[in-house]
């Protein structure tokens, strides 16, 4: 049919398919998708560039992402999307390399450690391979780097040295030069993330100091965070405290360093793993009605208003689904809801909530 209008006709029928949709991605992609994959519009594409292995469950994969990709500071996150059987699956993750390598050739890294029997990391290890593209958000979150004349602690354990090397290779290229201290904690030597780049990064940063602890070298005798390590860390009380891990350290990190005097102001803090939230034993759930949609769910228990919405038929915008990134944000008309991170309960009217960990108490309504 469009083969017989005149080229003018085409784009204003064009123009009335994109208007005539509150998302017109997903008219257009199935065409560009066969075009040329990184024309989509529902995700950002990226192209595999290469593969490496880091440790016996982590790779690092350099992405390269398509120009309208808006680049990252220094140890922010993004949103992987693939597709697995037919199904979208977003999983956040840290940016592992310094900006200065997308200024300079437009790729970046991301560095994953394998969840075992994680639905999406061991897909994205196992099966994807150098040209295949997959889905990337915008950046998001992270933490103001040290200022030149500041002094900064890193704590980190596990995958969560990803956003660490991050920051660590712009310090380096910003000439940073006053003391820089980074505690590592593995489980043992071989899963050390980074070997390569900390060792480069010591060379780089002279005013740099690495250690690594090695927590279960020693079955008998695990070494965890402990106030023995912060006490040598000199000027502890000034530096600024940047901790990134699983929540054991981070609880114990944060402890510590209000003990040693650390002002609250000086720590940043990221977890990224799911915690276990707070349980809603009473009063979980309630009506929540989608105002804009004009749909009315019960909801039970410890079930979040993004699954509800998901499950009423909606779709929702959502990011990382634990409470990072904010992308979730929904203006909330009236109700309660608790947010299953913190266990804050929310007041009775007007205000924008998180739909990926905020449980209803109650009747709720929401600008869906
Ligand atoms: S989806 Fe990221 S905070 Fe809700």
């Amino acid at each position: 049919m469009l083969a017989s209008v005149s080229s003018r006709q085409s784009l204003k029928w064009i123009g009335r398919q994109i208007s005539n949709r509150e998302n017109p991605a997903t008219y257009f992609d199935p065409v560009l998708e066969t075009l040329n994959p990184l024309w989509v519009q529902r995700y950002i594409p990226a192209r595999v560039v290469s593969i490496t292995s880091e440790t016996h469950d982590s790779k690092t994969l350099v992405l390269k992402p398509a120009r309208r990709w808006g680049g990252f500071q220094a140890g922010q996150h993004l949103n992987l999307e693939v597709e697995k059987n037919g199904r979208w699956y977003s999983r956040p993750f840290s940016v592992s390399c310094a900006p200065s390598r997308w200024e300079r050739d437009g790729t970046i890294t991301v560095t994953i450690k394998e969840v075992p029997d994680g639905e999406i990391t061991p897909f994205l290890l196992h099966e994807f391979k150098p040209g295949d593209i997959l889905g990337i958000s915008k950046a998001y979150g992270g933490e103001p780097l040290p200022e030149p004349t500041q002094s900064a602690l890193f704590i980190a354990g596990g995958s969560g040295i990803t956003p660490v090397l991050s920051q660590l290779e712009a310090l380096a290229d910003l000439g940073h030069s006053n003391p820089l201290t980074l505690l590592y904690f593995v489980r043992t030597n071989a899963d050390v993330i980074g070997a390569g780049r900390l060792e480069a990064l010591s060379n780089r940063l002279p005013n740099l100091t690495v250690r690594v602890v090695a927590s279960q070298a020693d079955p008998e005798n695990p070494e965890f965070l402990n106030e023995s390590h912060l006490s040598a860390v000199p000027d502890l009380q000034s530096r600024h405290c940047f901790v990134c891990g699983p929540p054991g350290l981070m609880d114990q990190a944060q402890g510590l360093l209000e003990e040693a005097g650390v002002p609250e102001e000086q720590v940043y803090s990221t977890l990224f793993a799911v915690g276990p939230g707070v349980v809603v034993t009473e009063g979980g759930g309630g009506t929540v009605r989608f105002e804009r949609s004009g749909l009315e769910v019960e909801s039970e228990g410890n079930r979040r208003l993004l699954e509800e919405a998901e499950a009423a038929g909606l779709n929702p915008r959502y990011g990382c689904r634990m409470g990072i990134c904010h992308q979730c944000s929904c203006r909330k008309h009236s109700g309660v809801v608790i947010n299953q991170h913190t266990g804050q309960v929310s007041g009775h009217g007007d205000e924008l909530v998180q739909l990926c960990i905020s449980v209803p108490q109650g009747p709720v309504s929401l600008d869906l």
